[in-house]
């Protein structure tokens, strides 16, 4: 299923009416169709009212809502309410509100808050989805199934305890298995019968923030919970599937977020969605990532940008407004990278509670007259004039960058050897100096074939920590038939139970990169080397310095002067049959990726353009014609050089290849003749 079935760009966004008196529905109605908004996602957390007691449900004010809507021609996605427990339920069944790392039960309050293996939560969840696709799934204009809201957390009760003890049964059938993997004789953890073992917890097996002695464990944890709430989404799936065999169902995911392994996920999801909320300060290469990544979940199918504030948050440190014209912005640019849709949360903006100050397509100011409601309804006619054109388009890419949920929680939890080494953080330096030149990405899984990686140029694994089985092998055959292939520092370090494979690093890539990283020196902030590439340019490099010695590899750049092992190789390229694999001993400053990227451009030759910092293009592929985006991410005018002649679908102007002048804020969405 496709986003294309969606037949318009929807334009909506999270619409709470239930939490306003009727007169201001009629308002909204009347107000919001002035904008062309022609989607509401509703009953995102309306739990509570559908279900005021344990044995009583009351549908009327959500029945009201979506004939509301209904008579004014909005489509719907419809949630599950499944986002926020109850208070009666907590109160009644303690169970279900989530047990901390602390060890402390929680009580009623926030959202989110359910334990995903309490069986009254699940039950509860389960009933109320049927319901709810028993009595809307046939209606024509729900035209999308939201389940729950924005998954996440940990939960560390008993019900957990119990249910990570089946889980470990079936991914290890035996104890000896179990203790195996975990290597637990170290600080005697050895472990004789199932119920000895715990979920980490502070007051057990604890280090830091959520992490255990055994990393082995917290990294089986993490999975386990990923696993728990997909099955928690997998539950209410099913049972909508039950009265509603055609509707799209989703849920909301944030990008880079940690907690989930999305990749996973997807496999359940009909449709991905996301919420992107940048903060002032986020990179425009870091949402141009988040982007990527979201469509790489589902091998390149479009996506629904679901939330984005049309102006202010109101929970990160500085929520400052979106200036004029960068909403409209950020909504191209989502759609440059694959979304199909422009959603906001949320269309009317609360009064009460802790999101009053959070923007909103209706301000507090209930008038259609203000900076964000006019920008927001200009948008709209946009889109409307628009029509289906951008849908259905796809990134066509060289270069892939792998992402691995199960390698960013196992970095993240080794101790040692640098703490400023994080997982998202390695992964953007690449992305970004990729986006520096417009060169499209792709965001794949670590679990591809060598065949489906053959239609890249170029595969970039940063940090690959953790090499799965099977992993190596598929690279090494990508490699010999003719892909290229990087990694860097801290790769090819532990198998998929977090133990060290012995013999050397990197490990089981050894012999396709063609090194032997003998031991990893790590800096703190203050220090910097540089390094040398053969034609005598210079970088920085810092927080991680392997010491390398050559197999088989010959050198790009060598440690400059200063250290121990001045002089010695610190970027390889091993030339293995038909490809090349490069090895990146260090962290590299931006210049130094630069000059690795510009090298690679003259080998491959790929489509790039240079534009000044935050000016984007990019393409967008369907049935054979090509979209060319360029978005201005930034508040300042500059001229660029534009790589093809053709009509912009926006203004309806012809554009000439060659010198253009770009405004702040600027987008045009250029079908190539
Ligand atoms: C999240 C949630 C919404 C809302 C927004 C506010 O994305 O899904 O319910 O709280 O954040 O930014
Ligand atoms: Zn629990």
């Amino acid at each position: 299923m496709e986003t294309k079935q969606f037949k318009r760009v929807l334009f909506g966004g999270d619409y709470n009416p239930e939490q306003w008196p009727k007169e201001v529905w009629y308002r909204d109605m009347q107000i919001l169709t002035k904008a062309d908004i022609n989607e509401a996602t509703i009953n995102v957390f309306s739990w509570a009212q559908l279900q005021p007691s344990e044995e009583r449900y009351n549908f009327s004010t959500l029945d009201e809502i979506i004939n509301l809507l209904t008579e004014n021609h909005f489509q719907i996605i419809l949630a599950t309410s499944t986002g926020a427990v109850p208070a009666w339920m907590a109160k009644r069944y303690p169970e279900v509100e989530r047990t901390d790392f602390q060890g402390r039960q929680h009580r009623f309050g926030g959202r989110h808050n359910a334990c995903p293996n309490s069986p009254i939560f699940r039950m509860y969840g389960r009933r109320l989805a049927s319901k709810l696709a028993e009595r809307y799934g046939q209606l024509e204009n729900v035209i999308c199934w939201h389940i729950s809201n924005e998954y996440g957390g940990q939960c560390y009760c008993d019900n957990c305890a119990k249910m990570f003890r089946v889980w470990l049964k079936r991914h290890y059938s035996s104890l000896d298995k179990v203790n195996e993997a975990w290597n637990t004789h170290f600080w005697g953890h050895t472990f004789y019968d199932w119920d000895e073992i715990f979920p980490p917890n502070e007051l057990g097996d604890a280090i830091g923030v959520d992490n255990s002695t055994i990393a082995g464990l917290s990294i089986d944890y993490r999975r386990f919970m990923s696993d728990s709430m997909l099955q928690n989404y997998v539950d209410e799936r099913d049972t909508i599937r039950e009265f509603d065999s055609k509707t799209p169902i989703t849920t909301n995911l944030m990008g880079t977020f940690k907690d989930l392994d999305y990749f996973k996920w997807a496999k359940e999801m009909d449709l991905v969605s996301w919420d992107n909320y940048p903060a002032y300060n986020t990179p425009y290469s870091f949402t141009a990532m988040s982007h990527d990544l979201m469509r790489g979940l589902k091998n390149g199918a479009p996506f629904m940008l679901m939330e984005q504030t049309p102006s202010q948050q109101n929970w990160q440190p500085f929520n400052s407004l979106k200036r004029p014209g960068q909403m409209r912005a950020m909504s191209y640019q989502a759609m440059a990278h694959g979304a199909d849709t422009i959603q906001y949360f949320q269309l009317r903006q609360s009064r009460g509670a802790t999101e009053k100050f959070h923007g909103a397509v209706i301000s507090h100011a209930d008038t259609d007259n203000t900076r964000v409601f006019k920008e927001t309804a200009s948008l709209g006619k946009e889109l409307e004039a628009l029509g289906t054109e951008t849908l259905g388009g796809r990134t066509p890419a060289k270069v892939a960058i792998i992402f691995d949920w199960d390698n960013y929680w196992a970095l993240e939890y080794a101790s040692g050897p640098n703490v400023l080494l994080k997982y998202v953080d390695q992964i953007h330096r690449y992305y970004a100096a990729f986006y520096r030149q417009n060169i499209a990405i792709d965001m794949i899984p670590t679990n591809l074939s060598a065949k489906q990686m053959s239609k890249y140029d170029l595969v970039v694994a940063p940090v690959l920590y953790m090499v799965k089985p099977g992993v190596a092998e598929q690279l090494t055959k990508y490699v010999n038939d003719g892909g290229n292939f990087i990694i860097t520092f801290m790769s090819g370090i532990v198998d998929e139970h977090d133990n060290v494979y012995i013999g050397g690093y990197p490990g089981p890539l050894r012999k396709l990169m063609g090194v032997w990283v003998e031991e990893f020196d790590a800096l703190p902030p203050e220090k910097n080397y540089q390094i040398k590439f053969n034609d005598q340019t210079t970088s920085r490099c810092n927080l991680i310095c392997d010491i390398i010695h050559l197999e088989g590899a010959e050198t790009l750049a060598t440690y400059d002067k200063g250290e121990f092992y001045q002089n010695t190789p610190v970027i390889t390229q091993n030339n293995i049959g038909a490809g090349s694999a490069i090895y990146v001993g260090t962290q590299l400053g931006d210049e130094g990726l630069d000059h690795l990227v510009k090298d690679l451009i003259n080998r491959f030759d790929w489509e790039h353009y240079k534009t000044p910092t935050g000016i984007e293009i990019t393409r967008r592929v369907n049935d054979g014609q090509t979209l060319y985006y360029l978005v201005n991410n930034t508040d300042e005018t500059a001229t660029i050089e534009w790589p093809v002649s053709g009509v912009d679908l926006l203004s309806g102007q012809e554009v000439a290849e060659g010198k253009i002048r770009v405004a702040a804020f600027d987008v045009k969405i250029v079908k190539k003749r």
